[in-house]
């Protein structure tokens, strides 16, 4: 009693600093905003790029220097490092103001440390590791000067054609939302100020996920029941942990561009959620909206951007070119501005930035947090955490180390670059660690031979015959195929996700050999690769593992590391099957019966079920799942169900499983999916081992967006379904809701 006394007053101390700290800053911008001209708050709100360009357009770099010099830009991107940062601060400093530059730059997975892409991490339904990994890459980061990542991305995405699945945790809302959060407390750390940590920005909002046919770029439209349950959450959970900042997106949404819209960043965003921190728009997504023909030119882009809620202009030149004079106009309410320079001053003050401008730019800090070893053992430990083993057949894997002959061969066996993925900032390819590197490292006394057979893309069949021949000398091929990192990322959208090249005749012509083939494979998003699902003998899928990739590989083929990761994606088996995800709803006329499909919700060239579902994941060991029960089988709306069960290693090696509940609702006043996830956990077994699990099951977990476009749950009945993928439930169970 008397410590939950001592926890109370200590979080009522915490909270009451707070809103001091709050009220102390709110003062200090009041004060600023007093002395700034018109002008000087519009350049606030003006974002330019630094020296490397990741978009279309930039003015001449000297134009930039002035106009920082003039206090015409509030933030600065893709300028890196100690040196640089210090060089552009020190040109803010001679504004009148002397108000401190903002710098941001895209730390998807690391900066110099290279983690999996976020799709991989997603694979791994491991918090503590997702979280650890974006600590770092913040550390890294602001030891460099950067200030604010543009990440997390929590797009949700259910189309593989979409390059940019690879940026997101997949398909799934409540996965999605859990890791969304864990990743802003990755990047924020304790605190948003410390000189370790950076400004998160949860993107794109929104529905960028959902471009029609998975072209980049394109048009969404979709119900509000989609768009609050699916789409929305992953936002909401990004706020909730304290996400600094939202970017909003290039995409249209039921017909209004999301930079453009005040629903999603007035009505929803700074409204019912009370958002606090600021938007910053993507690059040129203001002055996109003028070939959307939303706006009919720049200055009314600017106009409509602003009134609707997008703060800062990302190099559109938008804000810079029109908003003084659309403030003159009345077009814009000089509220309106004053709101939106004070949420970025906001951000200014709570970093510090006022009371020293160089913080983040310490070079002594920069050479220590780059070279810090642990940072390699920490991406070692993720890769490991995001490989998932897709099929083991008569368990080739994991590999013996006696005497054996290992032919290690492939386009991307011996690549580094390709390990990295896409989003890399630093050029780090040089201390990554390949697949045949970290193969040869962990081969003890097996012999591993090597042969590229094709060059990363695979255009060429000529070094096949040499590949076939190292194939024959040895007793087992591990083949390393995929896409190359540019294949997948922003504007790598593709109609064809089969593997590129000559990829899968590479592996028909070894298969020939009759060895035991081993398929690793890489890539940013699911491919579709069905002659080697059915013909291989195992599958791991690595994503892009990043700097450590080679030696996460090789210690799961050798089984030092049993892989435990599920997919947070469905993988077609075609793209005709796109877009699939298990969510989905059911329909009135449901496949009972794959041979008999006539007239059904069915292809006629094809079966429903996808190649591999989502949260599938094999393991070395074996893990059963018994005894299920509920503390009651009915509950009202106050109540809470708690449901248990027991989940035992039967193998000989110990293991982790990843445990899935998912939930359907029977009937109700909107049709629900076939099932959604609920909730999962991570646990570890040695062999032999029990361990008796429970979910707890409340309202909010029986909740959906109903048909009065209001949070609810609603009477009757609901199946329990617990499992080791959305396709491999294991035990079931009923619930009814009674009122
Ligand atoms: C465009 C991308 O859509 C966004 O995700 C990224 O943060 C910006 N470019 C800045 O590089």
């Amino acid at each position: 009693m008397k410590k939950l006394h001592i926890v109370a007053a200590v979080a009522a101390t915490i909270a009451f600093a707070a809103q001091a700290q709050d009220a102390q800053i709110d003062r200090k911008v009041a004060d600023l905003m007093k002395r700034m001209t018109v002008a000087e708050k519009v350049g606030q709100l003006h974002q330019l790029s630094g020296r490397q360009f990741t978009g279309p357009t930039s003015s001449a770099y000297a134009d930039k220097l002035a106009d920082i010099r003039a206090g015409k830009v509030g933030s600065m991107l893709n300028v890196t490092g100690v040196a640089d940062t210090r060089e552009i601060q020190a040109l803010a400093l001679q504004s009148r103001l002397k108000i401190p530059l903002l710098f941001s730059l895209d730390v998807i997975h690391g900066y110099k440390t290279v983690f999996p892409v976020p799709l991989g991490e997603a694979a791994s339904w491991d918090m503590e590791a997702i979280e650890l990994s974006a600590r770092i890459a913040a550390k890294e980061a602001a030891a460099a000067g950067i200030h604010w990542t543009f990440a997390p991305m929590v797009d949700v995405a259910r189309d593989p054609r979409w390059g940019r699945v690879m940026e997101g945790a997949g398909e799934d809302t409540y996965l999605g939302s859990r890791i969304a959060a864990a990743r802003v407390h990755g990047f924020q750390g304790k605190k948003l100020g410390a000189t370790d940590s950076v400004m998160a920005t949860a993107k794109h909002f929104a529905a960028y996920g959902a471009a029609v046919a998975g072209r980049d770029y394109n048009a969404v439209d979709m119900s509000e029941q989609q768009l609050h349950e699916v789409y929305l959450p992953p936002f909401k959970a990004a706020a909730d942990a304290g996400a600094a900042t939202f970017m909003n997106s290039f995409n249209t949404l039921n017909g209004i561009p999301a930079t453009g819209n005040a629903m999603l960043q007035r009505d929803i965003l700074k409204g019912a959620w009370k958002y606090k921190g600021f938007v910053v728009s993507d690059w040129g997504s203001v002055r996109e909206m003028v070939p959307h023909g939303y706006a009919a030119d720049l200055s009314d882009a600017a106009v409509k951007a602003i009134n609707a809620g997008s703060d800062m202009d990302m190099e559109g030149y938008a804000y810079t070119q029109h908003l003084e004079a659309a403030v003159k106009a009345g077009k814009v309410k000089m509220s309106v501005l004053d709101d939106a320079v004070r949420r970025i001053l906001y951000k200014k003050f709570e970093l510090g930035l006022f009371d020293d401008p160089y913080r983040y730019s310490d070079p002594a800090r920069e050479k220590t947090v780059l070279n810090d070893s642990s940072h390699r053992a920490a991406a070692l430990d993720v890769a490991q955490k995001s490989i998932v083993l897709l099929k083991n057949e008569n368990k080739l894997l994991p590999l013996s180390r006696d005497s054996k002959r290992i032919a290690v061969i492939g386009p991307l066996a011996d690549s580094q670059r390709d390990l990295e993925g896409g989003w890399v900032v630093q050029d780090n390819r040089a201390r990554v660690v390949s697949i045949v590197e970290g193969m040869r490292g962990h081969a003890g006394k097996a012999e591993i031979s090597y042969a590229q057979a094709c060059a990363p893309g695979c255009a060429t069949t000529e070094g096949f015959a040499e590949a076939v021949a190292t194939a024959s000398r040895a007793d087992v091929v591990v083949l390393a195929v995929g896409e190359t990192w540019d294949m997948s990322g922003e504007a790598k959208s593709r109609t064809d996700i089969t593997l590129p090249g000559q990829q899968e005749a590479l592996f028909t012509a070894l298969k020939a050999t009759g060895k035991p083939m081993v398929v690793v494979m890489l890539a940013g998003r699911p491919l579709v690769f069905n002659t080697i699902a059915d013909q291989a003998d195992a599958i791991v899928y690595a994503w892009f593992p990043g700097s450590e990739g080679g030696n996460a590989v090789a210690s799961v083929l050798f089984g030092d590391y049993n892989p435990s990761a599920k997919l947070p994606i469905t993988f077609p088996r075609s793209v005709g099957q796109i877009p699939l995800s298990y969510a989905q709803y059911s329909t009135g006329r449901p496949v009972t019966d794959e041979k008999n499909v006539v007239y059904k919700s069915a292809y006629i060239d094809s079966v429903n079920t996808p190649r591999y579902a989502f949260g599938h994941g094999l393991s070395y060991t074996d893990f059963k799942y018994t005894g299920l029960t509920l503390s009651s089988p009915t509950m009202t709306q106050g109540q809470k169900v708690s449901l248990s069960f027991d989940v035992s290693n039967s193998g000989k090696v110990a293991g982790t499983e990843i445990v899935q509940l998912y939930l359907r609702d029977m009937v109700s006043s909107v049709v629900r999916p076939l099932k959604e996830l609920k909730g999962f956990q991570k646990v570890h077994l040695k062999p032999g081992e029990t361990r008796r699990l429970s979910f707890t099951i409340d309202r909010d977990t029986l909740s959906f967006f109903n048909s009065q476009l209001k949070w609810g749950a609603e009477a009757g009945d609901f199946k329990l379904m617990v499992g080791s993928a959305s396709d491999d439930i294991r035990l079931e169970g009923s619930l009814k809701l009674t009122q």
